[in-house]
């Protein structure tokens, strides 16, 4: 059984003026660079077309799809790469956009990835931060927002494939069946 909340916990609106912040502030930051935004699939897709068309410099486009968990709606601690970038990032300026940072492990795991290819700099960019539920420490550098430590779908995040979608936030109600 699931169900979504009535009302979301970042609407339409807030998400919009969030992002046209965020990308002043990236544009500003990354001026002159050599800049590649790395997008990670699926879950950053929606946040990535709205936040990249918010920065205002010449840039190169680059996904990575990675999954971090199977069915159920909690971490299965592994991350698996299922594909490469296409770019090459050595010596640029790369930043990394995901959907959320929950226990930490997926972003981990990236920026330990990305690092061997040399770039000039990497930094993380993320909508959602749920710092209660961090499990390793790791540098977030541009936050959309803070959230308690819900379930939450919409605006490319899923529960089981659904709700990215939604244009907006909810939180997601998870009873999920027994073993
Ligand atoms: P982490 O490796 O635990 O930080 O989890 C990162 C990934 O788990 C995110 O990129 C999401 O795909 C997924 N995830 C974590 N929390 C949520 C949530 O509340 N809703 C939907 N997906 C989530
Ligand atoms: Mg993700």
């Amino acid at each position: 059984m699931e169900r979504i909340f009535g009302r979301p916990i970042v609407t339409q609106e807030e998400m919009r003026a969030r992002i046209r912040e965020l990308g002043k502030q990236i544009t500003a930051d990354y001026t002159g660079k050599d800049f590649v935004l790395v997008g990670v699939l699926k879950g950053a897709y929606a946040f990535y077309a709205d936040l990249a068309r918010a920065i205002r410099i010449p840039m190169r486009v680059d996904f990575l799809i990675v999954t971090s968990r199977g069915f159920r709606a909690k971490t299965s601690g592994k991350v698996k790469l299922i594909t490469e970038l296409t770019e090459d990032i050595k010596g640029k300026d790369v930043l990394l956009v995901e959907d959320i940072v929950d226990s930490g492990l997926t972003v981990q795991h990236l920026l330990k990835t990305l690092t061997k290819k040399k770039p000039r700099s990497i930094k993380v960019c993320t909508l959602l931060n749920k710092p209660d539920s961090r499990t390793i420490d790791v540098a977030i550098d541009y936050v959309g927002f803070k959230i308690p430590n819900k379930y939450v779908v919409g605006y490319g995040l899923d529960y089981q494939q659904k709700y990215r979608n939604l244009p907006y936030l909810a939180v997601l109600d998870v009873e999920e069946d027994q073993e």
